[in-house]
């Protein structure tokens, strides 16, 4: 168990780009928590934008400058994957994570996670979906909130202090025994395994079967014969039958 608490500057703001630029660009100190209530350049993974109502959502960054090797800084956004899982569960939702790290709820994904890292520093964002109550277009089908799945809405002060905590002990554990620690809890949260999934690559697709996480948090799939091992960074996977 985690039983040091650890002190983290906090800066709020109204208004911003983006919260992981904000970090990325700080003085601040390692751990620092980057919050806004509204982003106007919200970064999503692959390029995309992440978009969310003032007010609505959590917009959230950590302040990183990890010592581990560079092969393992990739699996911060699973550590965050794990640690944002667990609060939502803790909230009585049934939230699992679909590799690597977006986690959903009723199928649908209700947090993404992205992780930037310049020089020395690494900005952990987490955008959780928490009041709002719609989604237009084709968000409609792919996306939800905590709201939107129990008609509740919920602090979300209290929400980033579970998940500033969950974090740390995550990270702790990645930084002491590497992802081999935390790879227990993330397969008991990962709804992609035992699954036939759609892996998309930038110019073709194909169908394939979702095995194991490896220990490097790399997912281990079947197609027909042949194993490969997929890297996150590189591909996404789909379920074959929707979103998850
Ligand atoms: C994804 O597309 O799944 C990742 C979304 C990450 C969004 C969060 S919101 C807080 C932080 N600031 C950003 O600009 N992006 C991340």
């Amino acid at each position: 168990m985690n039983t040091e608490k650890i002190k983290r500057n906090v800066y709020y703001t109204q208004e911003t780009t983006s919260t992981n630029t904000d970090a990325m660009n700080s003085a601040a100190p390692d751990m620092s928590i980057f919050l806004a209530e509204f982003q106007s350049n919200g970064k999503g993974s692959r390029g995309r934008s992440w978009l969310c109502a003032a007010g609505d959502g959590i917009l959230m960054s950590i302040l990183l400058f990890p010592t581990l090797p560079p092969e393992d800084i990739p699996k911060i956004t699973l550590a965050a994957g794990v640690a944002v899982c667990k609060v939502i569960r803790k909230k009585g939702f049934d939230a699992f994570i679909k590799w690597p790290n977006d986690i959903v709820v009723s199928g649908k994904k209700v947090c993404g996670i992205l992780t930037e890292k310049k020089n020395e520093r690494v900005a952990v964002g987490i955008g959780l979906n928490v009041n709002g109550g719609k989604f237009d277009g084709e968000l409609c089908d792919k996306a939800t909130s905590l709201f939107i799945e129990s008609g509740k809405t919920f602090e979300r002060e209290e929400l980033i202090g579970l998940i500033a905590d969950e974090f740390d002990s995550a990270y702790k554990l990645l930084n002491e025994r590497g992802f081999s620690g935390l790879k227990g809890d993330y397969k008991k949260m990962c709804v992609t395994l035992g699954k036939k999934i759609r892996v998309e690559l930038p110019l073709t697709s194909y169908e394939a079967f979702a095995v194991d996480i490896t220990d490097g948090g790399e997912l281990l799939i079947t197609c027909g014969e042949k194993k490969e091992i997929l890297n996150s960074g590189e591909v996404s996977v789909r379920g074959i039958y929707g979103y998850v």
